[in-house]
């Protein structure tokens, strides 16, 4: 995998940027994923890691949310399951990033989207350019509280609801993973390879959120900090909430014992 040194915020070079744009479509296309170091600088990174402290120790966060409802990972306001801490011991919070105390995290989106949305729009980027993004779900702020907390190999996305890349940005000073663990192990399929990827202080990491890429986090033993936001292909998306849509209307009919066949009965 290559590895992608940006700061490109510091330097403000667009010919930087442009290179940090095609490092990242080359490694999506050869590997399905790219590791991108030093994306912010340490100031910027510090001063997220701050915001997300402060809002943890605000006491904001939740279970995570097993994937029940696969039309709408967005809705995590109104979830249907407890988290299982067999699964994922992780704790969370989503955030559109109008909400008081969280510039950071959303000045940390809008460099990510700007990002997305270049490599999408660029010249022979391959994968890339078979998807229309346009939209984003929320970033979801996940903490994994040491303690062996982990995250059970799982897709993002394994039945077409939408989200075609995942984007994470970790936020671990001096993170150590012989001693710590918390290692991001990424399965690529097919092959026999596996990527192994260590959640660093500033380091923001894509790759495909489907079947491609099953992938664990490894039992942390040590306070892990991460931010992810997902980006919806336009079509595939749609598609899921049409998909949605009709079955909603389908139970309503069933719970209103009105079905299609029901009504041919009685008239
Ligand atoms: C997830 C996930 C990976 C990580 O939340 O779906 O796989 O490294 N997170 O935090
Ligand atoms: C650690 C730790 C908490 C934090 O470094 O082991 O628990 O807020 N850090 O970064
Ligand atoms: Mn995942």
């Amino acid at each position: 995998i290559g590895l992608t040194d940006s700061s490109f915020m510091g330097s403000g070079s667009e010919r930087r940027y442009e290179d940090l744009c095609r490092n990242i479509i080359n490694d999506m296309n050869q590997y399905g994923l790219s590791v991108v170091d030093d994306f912010l600088g340490p100031e910027t990174g510090l001063k997220i890691l701050n915001e997300v402290r402060s809002m943890y120790n605000a006491g904001a966060f939740q279970d995570g949310q097993l994937q029940t409802d696969q039309t709408n990972p967005t809705a995590p306001t109104v979830p249907t399951v407890r988290g299982d801490k067999a699964v994922r011991g992780d704790k969370i919070k989503w955030v559109v990033g109008n909400e008081t105390g969280c510039s950071n995290v959303r000045y940390l989106t809008n460099q990510i989207d700007s990002v997305v949305f270049r490599v999408n729009t660029m010249k022979d980027n391959g994968i890339l350019g078979k998807y229309d993004i346009r939209e984003r779900t929320r970033a979801m702020v996940a903490c994994y509280p040491g303690s062996g907390t982990h995250y059970v190999m799982h897709v993002d996305n394994p039945s077409k609801d939408g989200r075609v890349i995942t984007a994470i940005y970790y936020l671990n000073i001096n993170w150590d993973a012989r001693e710590s663990g918390g290692i991001l192990r990424i399965r690529p399929t097919p092959g026999t390879t596996v990527a192994d990827i260590e959640p660093k202080f500033d380091r923001l990491i894509f790759f495909w959120s489907d079947g491609r890429n099953p992938h664990e986090v490894q039992p942390a033993h040590r306070t892990r900090y991460a931010i992810t936001v997902w980006y919806f292909d336009a079509k595939e998306r749609e598609e899921a909430l049409n998909r949605a849509l009709e079955k909603n209307k389908t139970n309503n009919a069933i719970n209103n014992g009105t079905t299609q066949q029901d009504q041919d009965q009685h008239t």
